[in-house]
Protein backbone atom coordinates (compact mmCIF):
# COMPACT_ATOMS: atom_id res chain seq x y z
CA UNK A 1 0.00 0.00 0.00
CA UNK A 2 1.06 3.59 -0.43
CA UNK A 3 -0.20 7.02 -0.97
CA UNK A 4 0.71 9.19 -4.08
CA UNK A 5 1.25 12.69 -4.41
CA UNK A 6 2.12 14.58 -7.40
CA UNK A 7 3.56 18.20 -6.85
CA UNK A 8 3.33 20.72 -9.09
CA UNK A 9 3.45 18.46 -12.27
CA UNK A 10 3.64 19.78 -16.12
CA UNK A 11 3.71 17.83 -19.39
CA UNK A 12 4.59 19.87 -22.68
CA UNK A 13 4.46 17.52 -25.58
CA UNK A 14 6.79 18.09 -28.51
CA UNK A 15 5.43 21.01 -30.62
CA UNK A 16 4.98 22.90 -27.45
CA UNK A 17 1.61 21.16 -26.56
CA UNK A 18 0.98 22.33 -22.68
CA UNK A 19 -1.12 19.08 -21.51
CA UNK A 20 -0.44 19.08 -17.93
CA UNK A 21 -0.26 22.94 -16.28
CA UNK A 22 0.97 22.16 -13.26
CA UNK A 23 -1.16 19.56 -11.31
CA UNK A 24 -0.79 19.15 -7.55
CA UNK A 25 -2.50 16.31 -5.93
CA UNK A 26 -2.62 13.81 -2.70
CA UNK A 27 -3.81 10.83 -3.02
CA UNK A 28 -3.97 8.96 0.61
CA UNK A 29 -3.11 5.43 0.72
CA UNK A 30 -6.15 3.17 0.64
CA UNK A 31 -7.96 5.89 -0.90
CA UNK A 32 -10.13 5.80 -4.60
CA UNK A 33 -9.51 8.49 -6.50
CA UNK A 34 -10.94 9.73 -9.70
CA UNK A 35 -10.27 11.82 -11.52
CA UNK A 36 -12.60 13.42 -14.13
CA UNK A 37 -12.85 15.93 -17.26
CA UNK A 38 -14.08 16.42 -20.42
CA UNK A 39 -11.73 14.95 -23.71
CA UNK A 40 -8.27 16.26 -24.65
CA UNK A 41 -7.93 17.93 -20.43
CA UNK A 42 -4.86 16.01 -19.94
CA UNK A 43 -6.19 12.63 -17.86
CA UNK A 44 -4.25 10.07 -19.80
CA UNK A 45 -1.36 11.73 -19.86
CA UNK A 46 -0.94 12.55 -15.78
CA UNK A 47 -2.04 9.02 -14.92
CA UNK A 48 0.62 8.02 -17.69
CA UNK A 49 3.23 9.76 -16.02
CA UNK A 50 2.13 8.53 -12.64
CA UNK A 51 2.59 4.89 -14.59
CA UNK A 52 5.63 5.95 -16.19
CA UNK A 53 4.97 5.55 -19.49
CA UNK A 54 5.37 8.99 -20.31
CA UNK A 55 7.99 11.28 -19.29
CA UNK A 56 7.53 14.35 -16.62
CA UNK A 57 8.59 17.37 -18.26
CA UNK A 58 8.43 18.88 -13.98
CA UNK A 59 7.44 18.54 -10.98
CA UNK A 60 7.50 15.70 -8.87
CA UNK A 61 5.42 12.14 -8.71
CA UNK A 62 6.07 10.30 -5.24
CA UNK A 63 4.64 6.78 -4.80
CA UNK A 64 5.12 5.59 -1.34
CA UNK A 65 7.87 7.65 -0.08
CA UNK A 66 9.91 7.75 -3.29
CA UNK A 67 10.12 10.17 -5.63
CA UNK A 68 9.64 7.64 -9.14
CA UNK A 69 9.99 10.27 -11.68
CA UNK A 70 13.60 8.50 -12.95
CA UNK A 71 12.25 5.22 -12.43
CA UNK A 72 10.74 2.84 -15.09
CA UNK A 73 7.35 1.22 -14.64
CA UNK A 74 8.14 -1.76 -13.81
CA UNK A 75 10.34 -0.71 -10.61
CA UNK A 76 7.41 1.93 -9.96
CA UNK A 77 5.12 -0.96 -7.64
CA UNK A 78 2.31 0.06 -9.92
CA UNK A 79 -0.58 -1.97 -12.07
CA UNK A 80 -2.29 -0.34 -14.46
CA UNK A 81 -5.64 -1.41 -16.57
CA UNK A 82 -6.74 0.11 -19.80
CA UNK A 83 -9.69 0.54 -21.75
CA UNK A 84 -8.61 -1.61 -24.51
CA UNK A 85 -7.58 -4.60 -22.02
CA UNK A 86 -4.33 -4.57 -23.83
CA UNK A 87 -4.07 -8.76 -23.51
CA UNK A 88 -2.09 -11.37 -25.22
CA UNK A 89 -4.17 -12.43 -27.68
CA UNK A 90 -2.24 -16.06 -28.45
CA UNK A 91 -2.51 -16.90 -24.86
CA UNK A 92 -4.75 -18.52 -22.36
CA UNK A 93 -6.21 -16.07 -19.70
CA UNK A 94 -3.76 -18.20 -16.90
CA UNK A 95 -0.97 -17.31 -18.95
CA UNK A 96 -2.12 -13.85 -19.48
CA UNK A 97 -2.33 -13.91 -15.69
CA UNK A 98 1.06 -15.12 -15.00
CA UNK A 99 2.69 -13.77 -17.85
CA UNK A 100 4.17 -10.40 -15.76
CA UNK A 101 4.59 -12.80 -12.50
CA UNK A 102 6.84 -15.30 -14.87
CA UNK A 103 8.73 -12.61 -16.13
CA UNK A 104 10.05 -11.67 -12.61
CA UNK A 105 10.92 -14.91 -11.92
CA UNK A 106 8.39 -15.87 -9.18
CA UNK A 107 8.80 -19.16 -7.55
CA UNK A 108 5.70 -21.53 -9.38
CA UNK A 109 3.73 -21.93 -6.13
CA UNK A 110 3.52 -18.65 -5.61
CA UNK A 111 2.49 -17.53 -8.79
CA UNK A 112 -0.04 -20.45 -8.80
CA UNK A 113 -1.52 -19.21 -5.26
CA UNK A 114 -1.70 -15.59 -6.59
CA UNK A 115 -3.77 -16.29 -10.24
CA UNK A 116 -6.01 -19.19 -8.19
CA UNK A 117 -6.88 -16.33 -5.69
CA UNK A 118 -7.57 -14.13 -8.60
CA UNK A 119 -9.54 -16.12 -10.77
CA UNK A 120 -11.91 -16.87 -7.41
CA UNK A 121 -12.18 -12.71 -6.57
CA UNK A 122 -13.36 -12.44 -10.13
CA UNK A 123 -14.99 -15.45 -10.61
CA UNK A 124 -13.10 -16.21 -13.28
CA UNK A 125 -12.35 -19.91 -12.67
CA UNK A 126 -13.92 -21.51 -15.39
CA UNK A 127 -12.08 -19.53 -18.13
CA UNK A 128 -8.50 -19.71 -17.27
CA UNK A 129 -7.78 -22.33 -20.65
CA UNK A 130 -9.74 -20.09 -23.11
CA UNK A 131 -8.36 -17.66 -25.08
CA UNK A 132 -9.29 -13.77 -25.10
CA UNK A 133 -10.88 -13.85 -28.48
CA UNK A 134 -13.61 -16.71 -26.24
CA UNK A 135 -14.74 -13.99 -23.95
CA UNK A 136 -17.27 -11.29 -24.13
CA UNK A 137 -16.24 -8.06 -23.19
CA UNK A 138 -17.09 -7.97 -19.68
CA UNK A 139 -15.02 -11.34 -19.09
CA UNK A 140 -11.67 -9.63 -20.98
CA UNK A 141 -12.37 -6.66 -18.49
CA UNK A 142 -12.67 -8.82 -15.44
CA UNK A 143 -9.46 -10.65 -16.54
CA UNK A 144 -7.70 -7.68 -17.60
CA UNK A 145 -8.20 -6.58 -14.16
CA UNK A 146 -7.26 -9.92 -12.91
CA UNK A 147 -3.79 -9.77 -14.31
CA UNK A 148 -3.13 -5.87 -12.24
CA UNK A 149 -4.41 -7.93 -8.96
CA UNK A 150 -1.89 -10.89 -9.47
CA UNK A 151 1.02 -8.43 -9.17
CA UNK A 152 -0.69 -7.50 -5.89
CA UNK A 153 0.41 -4.27 -6.21
CA UNK A 154 1.49 -0.88 -4.28
CA UNK A 155 -1.43 0.93 -6.62
CA UNK A 156 -3.83 0.38 -9.16
CA UNK A 157 -4.10 3.27 -12.13
CA UNK A 158 -7.35 3.02 -14.48
CA UNK A 159 -7.42 4.73 -17.69
CA UNK A 160 -11.23 4.25 -18.54
CA UNK A 161 -11.46 0.90 -17.82
CA UNK A 162 -14.85 0.48 -18.86
CA UNK A 163 -15.59 2.46 -21.85
CA UNK A 164 -16.13 -0.62 -24.48
CA UNK A 165 -18.17 -1.87 -22.41
CA UNK A 166 -22.57 -1.98 -22.61
CA UNK A 167 -24.56 0.47 -20.42
CA UNK A 168 -25.78 -2.58 -18.13
CA UNK A 169 -22.18 -4.10 -18.07
CA UNK A 170 -20.67 -0.79 -16.85
CA UNK A 171 -22.79 -0.22 -14.16
CA UNK A 172 -22.20 -3.57 -12.85
CA UNK A 173 -18.12 -3.75 -13.69
CA UNK A 174 -18.17 -0.13 -11.97
CA UNK A 175 -19.84 -1.70 -8.73
CA UNK A 176 -17.46 -4.70 -8.92
CA UNK A 177 -14.49 -2.67 -9.12
CA UNK A 178 -15.55 -0.27 -6.22
CA UNK A 179 -15.96 -3.72 -3.84
CA UNK A 180 -12.83 -5.02 -5.23
CA UNK A 181 -10.74 -2.33 -4.14
CA UNK A 182 -12.40 -1.63 -0.79
CA UNK A 183 -12.04 -5.34 0.00
CA UNK A 184 -7.92 -5.54 -0.82
CA UNK A 185 -7.65 -1.38 0.28
CA UNK A 186 -5.36 -0.88 -2.54
CA UNK A 187 -4.55 3.31 -3.64
CA UNK A 188 -6.32 3.86 -6.52
CA UNK A 189 -6.15 6.20 -9.53
CA UNK A 190 -8.84 5.95 -11.99
CA UNK A 191 -9.97 8.20 -14.98
CA UNK A 192 -12.87 8.47 -16.75
CA UNK A 193 -14.61 11.20 -18.76
CA UNK A 194 -18.02 9.94 -17.55
CA UNK A 195 -19.21 12.15 -14.62
CA UNK A 196 -21.91 9.49 -13.36
CA UNK A 197 -19.14 6.89 -12.81
CA UNK A 198 -16.79 9.49 -11.56
CA UNK A 199 -19.83 10.52 -8.93
CA UNK A 200 -20.53 6.85 -7.98
CA UNK A 201 -16.74 5.38 -7.70
CA UNK A 202 -14.93 8.28 -5.83
CA UNK A 203 -13.86 9.30 -2.67
CA UNK A 204 -12.20 11.82 -3.94
CA UNK A 205 -13.31 13.71 -6.97
CA UNK A 206 -10.37 15.36 -9.02
CA UNK A 207 -12.47 17.69 -11.83
CA UNK A 208 -9.69 18.73 -14.44
CA UNK A 209 -10.39 21.18 -17.21
CA UNK A 210 -7.52 22.04 -19.78
CA UNK A 211 -4.92 20.57 -17.62
CA UNK A 212 -5.63 22.46 -14.14
CA UNK A 213 -7.37 21.12 -11.45
CA UNK A 214 -10.69 22.74 -10.94
CA UNK A 215 -11.19 20.97 -8.15
CA UNK A 216 -11.02 18.04 -5.81
CA UNK A 217 -13.69 17.21 -3.21
CA UNK A 218 -16.10 14.37 -1.98
CA UNK A 219 -18.35 13.71 -4.88
CA UNK A 220 -21.20 15.74 -2.41
CA UNK A 221 -18.85 18.54 -2.06
CA UNK A 222 -18.24 18.68 -5.29
CA UNK A 223 -22.07 18.48 -6.40
CA UNK A 224 -23.58 20.71 -3.74
CA UNK A 225 -21.13 23.66 -4.41
CA UNK A 226 -19.11 23.77 -7.56
CA UNK A 227 -16.53 25.57 -7.17
CA UNK A 228 -17.01 27.12 -10.79
CA UNK A 229 -19.44 27.55 -13.74
CA UNK A 230 -17.02 24.83 -15.60
CA UNK A 231 -17.56 22.21 -12.52
CA UNK A 232 -21.51 23.36 -11.84
CA UNK A 233 -22.25 22.56 -15.85
CA UNK A 234 -19.76 19.11 -16.22
CA UNK A 235 -21.25 17.65 -13.11
CA UNK A 236 -24.91 16.85 -13.20
CA UNK A 237 -27.51 15.46 -15.91
CA UNK A 238 -28.95 17.53 -17.03
CA UNK A 239 -26.89 20.05 -16.27
CA UNK A 240 -27.12 23.01 -13.89
CA UNK A 241 -29.89 25.75 -15.56
CA UNK A 242 -26.95 29.12 -15.59
CA UNK A 243 -28.89 32.26 -15.48
CA UNK A 244 -26.84 35.82 -16.55
CA UNK A 245 -28.35 38.41 -13.82
CA UNK A 246 -28.51 41.96 -14.69
CA UNK A 247 -29.55 45.03 -12.22
CA UNK A 248 -33.15 44.05 -13.12
CA UNK A 249 -32.78 40.79 -11.90
CA UNK A 250 -33.12 38.00 -14.47
CA UNK A 251 -35.91 38.49 -17.02
CA UNK A 252 -38.73 36.46 -16.75
CA UNK A 253 -38.10 34.99 -12.97
CA UNK A 254 -39.74 37.29 -10.64
CA UNK A 255 -37.60 39.62 -9.10
CA UNK A 256 -36.28 40.10 -5.96
CA UNK A 257 -33.43 41.66 -4.08
CA UNK A 258 -31.53 38.21 -3.89
CA UNK A 259 -31.33 38.23 -7.60
CA UNK A 260 -29.48 41.21 -8.45
CA UNK A 261 -26.23 41.10 -8.79
CA UNK A 262 -24.34 42.48 -5.19
CA UNK A 263 -22.21 46.28 -5.73
CA UNK A 264 -22.57 45.57 -9.79
CA UNK A 265 -20.61 42.96 -10.65
CA UNK A 266 -22.23 40.67 -13.01
CA UNK A 267 -22.97 37.07 -11.69
CA UNK A 268 -24.76 34.09 -13.35
CA UNK A 269 -27.25 32.25 -11.01
CA UNK A 270 -27.67 28.70 -11.26
CA UNK A 271 -30.27 26.14 -10.16
CA UNK A 272 -30.08 22.39 -10.94
CA UNK A 273 -33.19 21.05 -12.26
CA UNK A 274 -34.12 19.18 -9.52
CA UNK A 275 -34.07 22.28 -7.24
CA UNK A 276 -36.78 23.00 -9.25
CA UNK A 277 -40.46 22.19 -8.98
CA UNK A 278 -43.85 23.09 -11.85
CA UNK A 279 -46.73 25.07 -9.75
CA UNK A 280 -50.06 26.46 -10.92
CA UNK A 281 -51.31 29.58 -10.59
CA UNK A 282 -53.11 28.89 -7.65
CA UNK A 283 -50.73 26.97 -5.50
CA UNK A 284 -49.31 29.24 -2.59
CA UNK A 285 -45.46 29.94 -3.35
CA UNK A 286 -43.02 30.54 -0.73
CA UNK A 287 -41.92 33.81 0.39
CA UNK A 288 -38.86 33.47 -0.88
CA UNK A 289 -39.55 31.60 -3.98
CA UNK A 290 -38.58 33.01 -7.43
CA UNK A 291 -41.30 32.01 -10.17
CA UNK A 292 -39.75 31.29 -13.79
CA UNK A 293 -42.50 32.18 -16.44
CA UNK A 294 -41.59 29.31 -19.05
CA UNK A 295 -42.76 27.77 -22.39
CA UNK A 296 -42.60 24.45 -22.68
CA UNK A 297 -39.83 23.66 -25.38
CA UNK A 298 -40.16 19.48 -24.87
CA UNK A 299 -39.84 16.80 -22.64
CA UNK A 300 -37.51 13.88 -22.10
CA UNK A 301 -39.37 10.92 -19.86
CA UNK A 302 -36.75 8.93 -18.61
CA UNK A 303 -38.86 6.52 -16.21
CA UNK A 304 -39.08 7.24 -12.85
CA UNK A 305 -38.62 11.19 -13.74
CA UNK A 306 -39.00 13.23 -16.74
CA UNK A 307 -37.41 16.46 -17.56
CA UNK A 308 -39.55 19.67 -18.78
CA UNK A 309 -37.45 22.45 -21.05
CA UNK A 310 -38.62 25.41 -21.41
CA UNK A 311 -37.62 29.20 -22.47
CA UNK A 312 -38.14 32.12 -20.75
CA UNK A 313 -40.47 34.87 -22.52
CA UNK A 314 -37.45 37.15 -23.10
CA UNK A 315 -35.26 33.97 -24.50
CA UNK A 316 -31.93 33.49 -23.29
CA UNK A 317 -30.54 29.90 -22.10
CA UNK A 318 -33.27 27.03 -22.15
CA UNK A 319 -34.04 25.92 -18.23
CA UNK A 320 -34.94 22.64 -17.65
CA UNK A 321 -37.15 21.20 -14.53
CA UNK A 322 -37.16 17.58 -13.22
CA UNK A 323 -40.33 16.32 -11.99
CA UNK A 324 -41.41 13.13 -10.76
CA UNK A 325 -43.06 10.40 -13.39
CA UNK A 326 -44.23 10.52 -16.63
CA UNK A 327 -44.87 14.47 -18.18
CA UNK A 328 -47.11 14.69 -20.54
CA UNK A 329 -46.89 18.36 -21.58
CA UNK A 330 -46.86 19.31 -25.04
CA UNK A 331 -44.38 22.33 -26.71
CA UNK A 332 -46.09 25.93 -26.29
CA UNK A 333 -48.06 24.75 -23.16
CA UNK A 334 -47.19 27.86 -20.48
CA UNK A 335 -45.92 26.34 -17.25
CA UNK A 336 -44.89 27.99 -14.05
CA UNK A 337 -41.83 26.76 -12.05
CA UNK A 338 -40.72 27.56 -8.71
CA UNK A 339 -37.38 27.69 -6.80
CA UNK A 340 -36.25 28.10 -3.40
CA UNK A 341 -33.85 30.67 -2.73
CA UNK A 342 -31.71 28.66 -0.76
CA UNK A 343 -31.60 26.25 -3.91
CA UNK A 344 -29.63 29.16 -6.00
CA UNK A 345 -25.52 28.94 -6.96
CA UNK A 346 -24.03 32.16 -7.85
CA UNK A 347 -20.90 32.98 -10.26
CA UNK A 348 -18.58 35.44 -11.02
CA UNK A 349 -19.64 36.49 -14.89
CA UNK A 350 -16.03 37.45 -15.61
CA UNK A 351 -13.65 34.80 -13.41
CA UNK A 352 -16.28 31.95 -13.56
CA UNK A 353 -15.50 31.61 -9.83
CA UNK A 354 -18.47 30.86 -7.50
CA UNK A 355 -19.40 33.85 -5.23
CA UNK A 356 -19.56 32.51 -2.18
CA UNK A 357 -22.31 34.17 0.03
CA UNK A 358 -22.33 35.19 3.93
N1 LIG B 1 1.98 12.12 -27.82
C1 LIG B 1 1.38 13.32 -27.87
N2 LIG B 1 1.95 14.35 -28.55
C2 LIG B 1 1.39 15.56 -28.58
N3 LIG B 1 0.24 15.87 -27.98
C3 LIG B 1 -0.38 14.89 -27.29
C4 LIG B 1 0.15 13.57 -27.19
N4 LIG B 1 -0.69 12.82 -26.44
C5 LIG B 1 -1.69 13.64 -26.09
N5 LIG B 1 -1.52 14.88 -26.58
C6 LIG B 1 -2.40 16.06 -26.36
O1 LIG B 1 -2.45 16.34 -24.97
C7 LIG B 1 -3.74 16.70 -24.57
C8 LIG B 1 -4.22 15.77 -23.47
O2 LIG B 1 -4.38 14.47 -23.98
P1 LIG B 1 -4.87 13.25 -23.08
O3 LIG B 1 -4.78 12.02 -23.90
O4 LIG B 1 -4.12 13.28 -21.80
O5 LIG B 1 -6.39 13.65 -22.83
P2 LIG B 1 -7.55 12.85 -22.07
O6 LIG B 1 -8.08 13.76 -21.02
O7 LIG B 1 -7.08 11.52 -21.65
O8 LIG B 1 -8.65 12.71 -23.22
P3 LIG B 1 -9.68 11.49 -23.56
O9 LIG B 1 -10.83 11.63 -22.59
O10 LIG B 1 -10.11 11.81 -24.96
O11 LIG B 1 -8.94 10.21 -23.42
C9 LIG B 1 -4.59 16.67 -25.82
O12 LIG B 1 -4.68 17.98 -26.31
C10 LIG B 1 -3.81 15.78 -26.77
O13 LIG B 1 -4.05 16.12 -28.10
MG1 LIG C 1 -7.60 9.55 -22.19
Amino acid sequence: MAKIELTDVRKVYPGNVEAVKGVSLSIPDGSFVVLVGPSGCGKSTLLRMVAGLESISSGTVEIGERVVNELEPAERDIAMVFQNYALYPHMSVRGNLQYGLKNRKMASDEIARRVDAAAKMLEIGPLLDRKPGQLSGGQRQRVAMGRALVREPAAFLFDEPLSNLDAKLRVQMRAEIRRLQRRLGTTSLYVTHDQLEAMTLADKLVVLNSGRIEQVGSPMDVYEKPASLFVATFIGSPAMNLLPVGEGGVPGVSASDHLLSPGGRPQILGVRPEHMRLVAETDATQPGDAIFELTVNGVEVVGAESFVYGGLPQGGPEVAVRVAGYSHLEPGTQVRAATSHDAFHRFDRESGRRIVVA
